[in-house]
């Protein structure tokens, strides 16, 4: 969506100055405070190449240029060249634009025609969905909603780790210790023999090799390896669809490591044949020190494959079934290495869809009482994890509102949509630090709170009980409280825009806490329903595009807006 106001502006300076479109566009800023205006051009830029102080130029420019409708003024203050919009104008082209628009206000159609790969959570079988398959899943999936928003194309893949020499390492344990009945196996019971593989392969160095000989058995699609491997899977999707069905996160398709497992040979071939790889020490690599980075590994001395061969080998497989225009892997930060190594391998073998992948990399999830541990012992599982969550809110909502209708779902919705709230808040690369009081604070900048904020705004509408409509007096919204709602809720399609230039769901999270702060402060200090019919038509329009805006961001993020709380 283009910025119409923006629009005007630009095309104002551009006829005044030597700068192309762009460059006016972007150095456009919104100002904090309105008093500065409602769109701010600072001078700085002009002042170097016209060698003259920016806030002469912004007084010249002030001078220069007459306002046209819908600009009421236009004014230099310091180096900012300040434009002021008529209100009423304004304020009627956002709201009757959200409330014509509703569920699609900020859709867009940039991504017509195009495709965007998205790889997320891809956890790793036989292990429990760890915390940073948490925070990939949630990031994936909201950038999976807002390219789709955009109009774009998206397949979203979970690239199991479903292959390697741990299976060979569980299939061993499993035939040497393992319950015969696999029927009652958990993604735990597999867990325990890792453990057991591991505390045995230090007495008995033989264990190891046995292992190897199995993964490579698999490799070959050896019988007895193939359907111990599928069950070990079988029992790990399990559980994995549980914890995907509870955050409610969906895929397009669950294509493991084991997948590629026909194809890598050709990639390796391929690789071979551009003279890209050499033998050391009996493994077959890619040496990439030119490109300050250790080599990357294709095959192990026994001929196995390893993860970089297969994440080449999806690569090439993904371009030529998807064509895609973009392809996101949304992976923790310590595989950074990895995928600089990867793209560049696809780069080396002349692909030029090389650069059209993006490692969309995320920091860790860290417990206030420090960072959760499979290993360690302080083992908090995802599963648990997000039930307590629920829990905690459903014992909130007996103390709070005891006779709400539906308790369980919303319990559920604000319980999970806590934890959502929580991980997409922070901006992807920093560290989440998770505390149970601040992210179930209902009064913070949390999910319950912009949850809560929704249902408040329901609320109000529900006690107007008359339809809305858009045929009010625009004259009546004068208030600033007013004004920098609507202003802000304009903001929202920019916003989606942002979010998907810099792979940042917080954008949005961050966009929707001041949204509530604007709303709230505007409902603390004057009266929605009043007796002055035409002033509570006009706020009740207002409010209802603050719901509208919410609920829209609210499922982006891949939560609910209960309407009652
Ligand atoms: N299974 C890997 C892990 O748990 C993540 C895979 C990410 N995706 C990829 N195409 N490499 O660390």
């Amino acid at each position: 969506m283009i910025d119409q106001f923006r629009k005007i502006i630009v095309s104002l300076l551009k006829e005044k100055t030597d700068l192309i479109e762009d460059e006016i566009d972007k150095c456009i800023e919104i100002p904090p405070d309105s008093k500065m205006g409602d769109y701010a051009f600072p001078c700085f830029s002009l002042s170097k190449t016209l060698k003259k102080p920016p806030n002469k130029i912004a007084s010249e420019l002030a001078e220069q240029i007459s306002p046209v409708n819908p600009i009421n003024e236009i004014k230099a203050i310091g180096p900012y060249l300040n434009f002021f919009l008529d209100k009423k104008i304004f304020s009627e082209v956002v709201l009757k634009k959200i409330s014509n628009e509703t569920d699609l206000y900020g859709s867009d159609a940039i991504g017509t025609d195009k495709t965007v790969v998205i790889d997320y959570s891809s956890p790793n079988i036989a292990k429990h969905l760890a915390v940073h398959h948490l925070r990939s899943a949630l990031i994936g999936n909201a950038l999976y909603n807002i390219y789709k928003e955009l109009g774009y194309k998206c397949v979203g893949i979970n690239h199991l780790g479903d292959w390697g020499t741990q299976f060979g390492q569980l299939i061993v344990a499993y035939r040497k210790w393992g319950e015969k009945n696999l029927e009652k196996y958990t993604i735990t019971d597999l867990n325990k023999l890792y453990v057991k593989f591991h505390q045995e392969a230090e007495k008995d160095i033989h264990l190891e090799d046995e292992a190897r000989e199995w993964f490579k058995k698999l490799e070959n699609g050896d019988g007895e390896a193939i359907a111990l491997w599928k069950r070990f899977k079988d029992i790990s999707l399990l559980e994995f669809q549980r914890v995907y069905k509870m955050l409610g996160i969906q895929f397009d398709a669950f294509v493991g490591e084991s997948f590629y497992n026909t194809m890598v040979d050709d990639t390796v071939l391929r690789i071979q044949k551009k003279g890209l790889s050499c033998i050391s020490e009996q493994a077959l690599i890619i040496d990439l020190e030119r490109y300050n980075m250790p080599p990357c590994l294709l095959r192990k001395k026994d001929d196995t494959t390893l993860y970089a061969t297969r994440d080449i080998a999806a690569a090439e497989y993904r371009s030529a079934e998807y064509h895609f225009d973009k392809m996101i892997y949304v992976v923790g930060s310590e595989q950074k290495l990895h995928f600089n190594q990867v793209f560049k391998v696809l780069e080396l073998m002349g692909y030029d869809w090389a650069n059209n992948c993006v490692h969309v990399d995320f920091g860790l999830m860290k417990f206030k009482e420090g960072r959760m541990s499979t290993r360690k012992g302080m083992v908090v599982l995802l599963e648990d994890l997000l039930i307590e969550a629920v829990e905690r809110i459903k014992k909130i909502i007996e103390e709070k509102n005891p006779s709400l209708k539906d308790k369980e779902i919303v319990a559920n919705d604000v319980g999970i949509g806590a934890v959502i709230f929580a991980d997409l808040s922070t901006k992807r690369n920093k560290d989440v630090i998770f505390d149970w009081d601040t992210v179930l604070n209902f009064e913070g900048e949390t999910g319950p709170y912009v949850q809560y904020t929704h249902a408040r705004l329901c609320s109000i509408l529900r006690k107007y009980g008359k339809a809305v409509t858009s045929n009010i007096d625009f004259a009546l919204l004068k208030e600033d409280d007013a004004i920098n709602l609507i202003k802000v809720l304009w903001q929202y399609p920019f916003v989606l825009l942002k979010s998907a230039q810099f792979y940042e769901p917080s954008l949005i999270s961050n966009y929707l806490i001041d949204v509530c702060a604007k709303v709230n402060k505007f409902y603390n200090s004057h009266r929605v329903l009043s007796e002055d019919d035409d002033l509570t038509k006009a706020r009740i329009l207002m409010v209802n595009a603050a719901r509208q805006i919410i609920k829209n961001g609210l499922k982006i993020l891949g939560m609910h807006a209960p309407t009652e709380m």
